[in-house]
Parts: C-alpha cells; sequence; structure tokens
C-alpha cells in the first residue's frame, strides 16, 4: 500500500510514549499553575505533586486550564505515590551526579518530578529515580522553567523534525515518512 501524500502530518508531532511532570513539596501556586500550562502545551499525560502545600494547589496560575484537560494526582507523601507499570521516574536536579540533560536517552514511558522552590529532591526521592537530569545552567533556574526545558528536550527527541541545515536559517529536506517495521533509508544511501 503506497502512502498517502495528501495526509498532513499532525502539529506539533506526536511523540512515541507518554510522560508525566511534577514537583516535590512545592509551595507557590504560580509555580504549579505555569507547570501546569507547559504540561498541557507540550503533551503531558497527567500531573502530580508529593506533598504541596495547600497554597500552592488552591490557586494554580494555569490559564490554560490543564487542570481541566489533564488528570492532577497531589500525593500526601511519598509512600502514596503510584506510578503506572513501567513508568520510570527521572529525578531533574542540579547536582554533579546528574546525567547532562542534553546527552540524556528519555525513557518511552516516564514521569519527571522537580524539587521544590527553596530546596532540593529529598534523598529518599533522589533515591527513587531511575535516572537524574541536570540542566547546564551556572546556577539553579525556576522551577516551572526546568520542567519547560525537560519536556521541550523530550518533545525535540522523541518526535519528528524535519533535521537542522547545516548553514543557519530553517530545514532544506522535509521529514521523513515513518515506515513501520524497518529505518527510513535517507537518500545518500
Ligand atoms: C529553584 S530550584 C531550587 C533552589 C536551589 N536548590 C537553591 O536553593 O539554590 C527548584 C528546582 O528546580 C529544578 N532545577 C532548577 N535548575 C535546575 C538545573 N539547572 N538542572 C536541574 N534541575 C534544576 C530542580 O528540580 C530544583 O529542585
Amino acid at each position: 500500500m503506497s502512502a498517502d501524500s495528501t495526509v498532513k502530518e499532525p502539529w506539533p508531532p506526536v511523540p512515541r510514549g507518554y510522560f508525566a511532570i511534577g514537583a516535590e513539596r512545592m509551595s507557590k501556586a504560580l509555580n504549579l499553575g505555569n507547570l501546569m500550562r507547559s504540561a498541557h502545551g507540550f503533551g503531558a499525560s497527567f500531573t502530580f505533586t508529593v506533598g504541596a502545600t495547600y497554597q500552592a494547589l488552591e490557586a494554580r496560575a494555569d490559564t490554560s486550564k490543564g487542570q481541566v484537560h489533564l488528570p492532577h494526582y497531589n500525593w500526601a507523601n511519598l509512600d502514596e505515590m503510584k506510578l503506572p507499570a513501567g513508568c520510570k521516574l527521572v529525578g531533574i536536579e542540579l547536582i554533579d551526579e546528574a546525567i547532562d540533560l542534553p546527552s540524556f536517552r528519555h525513557p518511552l514511558r516516564a514521569a519527571y518530578v522537580l524539587g521544590p522552590e527553596a530546596g532540593s529532591l529529598s534523598p529518599t526521592l533522589l533515591a527513587r529515580c531511575d535516572y537524574t537530569v541536570k540542566i547546564p545552567t551556572r546556577f539553579c533556574v525556576n522551577v516551572a522553567m526546568a520542567g519547560a526545558i525537560v519536556m521541550y528536550d523530550r518533545v525535540k527527541s522523541l518526535s519528528r523534525f524535519a533535521d537542522r541545515p547545516v548553514r543557519a536559517g530553517g530545514p532544506t529536506e522535509p521529514v521523513s515518512m515513518h515506515v513501520h517495521g524497518r529505518r527510513p533509508v535517507p537518500p545518500s544511501e
């Protein structure tokens, strides 16, 4: 069966797998709302908090109404945290032993967890993480911003976009069509 050239690729491209994002001990509603808005925009399947303060949960500033479209789990503590089977927990923290985000292969099924505004991921949560990644910045950036950077990196690396050209500017080649069961062969091969 030949590929139908009239079929339009969805925008933004739909990446494989699924992901969730959340934070531990979040205390500011503005940050939670901001994170939920980005999560909604980048195509998260759900958001979550572990031990968030009442204030953070009450007055979220998500103008995209992410909480209407995305489930949000509010776990009181780590014992309550339940992730789907096969879902890898990825900590996001600026610590020496973390993997550099640009060198990280994202798991197809992942839940990303950020630390609180005035602290870091707890040792207990870090011990539960399958991986921990760090964003290459000289100091900590805003927590919701850190979440958005990691989600962007995931979408960029797991979705199909046209390759960047060698020279400055937009792509010169269209996105290659996906062929089930085998790797697409570039014209040069
Ligand atoms: C604003 S930071 C916490 C403040 C920071 N521990 C301090 O007191 O300097 C909040 C959270 O954002 C995330 N974060 C911020 N910058 C990061 C980076 N460069 N790499 C990884 N995570 C980062 C981490 O999850 C961190 O716990």
